[in-house]
């Protein structure tokens, strides 16, 4: 089916949050959703509804909130078994537009070892499986897995059975990022060509990043035919990630003439978005990466400079401001009120309930006591750290530390704990981050290691907004650079972030976050290790068509 629209189907909170700590609470996961619908995808992949209960309900609370009739299609994935597309079915439903996104392996090395099945019986099951996901939605997609390296005859056959049986998009993901843009080009026409009532579906692409060629290969696909590009904010995803929707978005924008092809995606949007998921995954995105990096817009060398003072066209192919990158209004001061926070929080694209308003004011406030002029990327910085912040278990009231040439660092911490007792501890050590750190060790008596610290200036200047992100995990381990090389190779890592124009403070922030999130991991796993005690579980097995393998880890 072609035309000249192509369909971002978003991946972000499903592939993209698989990824090595990526994992976002349910109040993320919405405001991520929402920030999309803003920017005009097509196709939100919310989750995959069978992984666990949690995922079931991150998809379903999607599909009610964002899933209106103006918005986004919701989708769920579900494997090719009978228990995971109802599953799906369930959790999609309260949206006005939805899809199940099913998937089964094509090729013979997932047939024969992750499977432990034959070619015969995928085809049977991928008739049946699409045939009951058909039965339970009007829009189904279906994923020959591992696409890139089946046998391709065979996966003809699958196909043109997922399209008999009612899938109206084909996905054809390079599930381990093997592919070139000539070979995925090459294979997307074939399908168009060779499987019957191709030409009438929708032809998808779904690229991973492990040779760094995801994006290259999804806008080859599209010349190729394909109409949906499966990809994610900021590239994430399993491994070296997925096709970055920022990226795919600006080379069909910017290269219009050459590939003919336009989307519905708001650009303004694209850096905010990146932004807000940055915070909820406390992954900072590198300056020098394309279209949202800090440095994207960036000229330093003379020459360029002169040139782009001379018009700017001579170095850029795209303007700052067409993606959001707006960073010049200096509009706000410390005497600016509510009412003019609140109009650039809303110019800037984000609508809050008037509590939420009046704590990013008085954060705001703060800041600009400090600060002579707050620009929008401190208002965005602050903005994104209060959204990636779960409900505290800790809350830091008071920070104060001194420290000096010949002087011992010393810090006090005031901090609220989970009953609304307040405790202050001191402590002293090699430097003020570390003095504060003790202070909290001491509050918190959880033992830590901290694996990495990581200061970022998010503005210019002696008096810029700055970020600290810390990885931490439980119990005292060895670590070279930040990798575990003791037993606990395997620890959960825990980040934290705070944004503040005291780099101390915002130090004590980021640590306090990651805390709170370790503490609020355990309080939760405590509670159902007690439910799951105190309940009768009759559980049904379900078909596990993997033999057994862990559900919720898909690339
Ligand atoms: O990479 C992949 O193969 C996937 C499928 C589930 C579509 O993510
Ligand atoms: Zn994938």
């Amino acid at each position: 089916m072609t035309s000249d629209y192509v369909r971002i189907f978003d991946t972000t909170l499903r592939d993209g949050e698989q990824s090595p700590g990526c994992t976002m609470h349910l109040h993320e996961k919405l405001e991520v959703a929402k920030q999309l619908a803003r920017m005009g995808v097509d196709i939100i992949e919310a989750g995959f509804p069978a992984a666990s209960p949690g995922d079931w309900e991150a998809v379903n609370q999607i599909a009610k909130s964002v899933g209106t009739a103006d918005g986004p299609v919701i989708c769920g994935l579900a494997r090719a078994v009978k228990s995971d597309i109802e599953a799906c079915a369930t959790a999609i439903a309260p949206a006005a537009k939805k899809r199940i996104h099913t998937f089964l392996s094509s090729s013979d090395i997932h047939i024969e070892y992750q499977l432990r099945s034959t070619r015969e019986e995928v085809l049977t099951k991928t008739r049946e499986m699409v045939r009951l996901a058909s039965s339970l939605c009007d829009d189904v997609e279906f994923s020959p897995m591992d696409a890139t390296r089946s046998d391709i005859e065979f996966m003809y056959q699958m196909l043109a059975i997922a399209i008999e049986e009612g899938a109206t998009t084909l996905n054809i993901p390079d599930t381990v990022g093997y592919s070139t843009p000539e070979e995925y080009a090459a294979l997307l026409r074939g399908i168009i060509e060779n499987v019957p009532g191709a030409a009438d579906v929708i032809i998808s692409t779904h690229c991973h990043d492990d040779l760094g060629l995801a994006v290259a290969n999804s806008l080859a696909g599209v010349r190729a035919g394909a109409r949906q590009i499966e990809c994610t904010i900021n590239g994430i995803g399993e491994r070296a990630g997925n096709a970055s929707l920022e990226e795919v978005v600006m080379a069909l924008e910017t290269r219009k003439q050459f590939y003919g092809l336009s989307t519905n995606i708001d650009t303004t949007q694209l850096t905010p978005s990146s932004r807000l998921l940055s915070a909820c995954t406390n992954t900072q995105v590198p300056p020098n990466k394309a279209i949202v990096g800090a440095n994207a817009f960036a000229h330093e060398s003379g020459i360029h400079q002169d040139g782009v003072l001379k018009h700017r066209m001579t170095y850029e192919i795209m303007s700052a401001e067409s993606v959001g990158q707006d960073g010049n209004a200096l509009v706000l001061g410390k005497h600016s009120g509510r009412h003019a926070f609140r109009h650039r929080v809303q110019e800037l694209g984000y609508s809050f309930d008037e509590a939420t308003i009046n704590h990013l004011f008085a954060r705001f406030k703060d800041v600009a006591d400090r600060k002579k002029y707050v620009d929008d990327r401190d208002v965005e910085a602050l903005i994104s750290d209060e959204a990636g912040r779960p409900s505290p278990v800790y809350e830091l009231e008071h920070v104060q530390f001194a420290s000096g040439v010949n002087a011992i660092p010393t810090a006090t911490v005031r901090m609220r704990g989970p009953n609304g007792e307040v405790k202050i501890e001191s402590a002293q050590g090699t430097g003020p981050v570390d003095a504060v750190y003790s202070a909290i060790n001491k509050v918190v008596l959880t033992p830590v290691t901290l694996l990495e610290f990581a200061v970022n200036a998010i503005t210019e200047g002696i008096d810029a907004v700055g970020e600290v992100s810390v990885k931490v995990v439980e119990g005292k381990h060895k670590h070279v650079r930040g990798v575990l090389t003791d037993k606990a190779t395997d620890a959960k890592v825990w980040r934290g972030n705070g944004v503040n124009v005291d780099i101390i403070v915002a130090a004590a922030e980021a640590y306090v976050s990651a805390l709170n999130k370790l503490l609020k991991a355990r309080q939760e796993r405590l509670k159902q290790e007690t439910t799951a005690r105190m309940e009768v579980a009759s559980a049904a097995p379900g078909v596990d068509l993997f033999g057994g393998s862990t559900l919720g880890r898909y690339e």
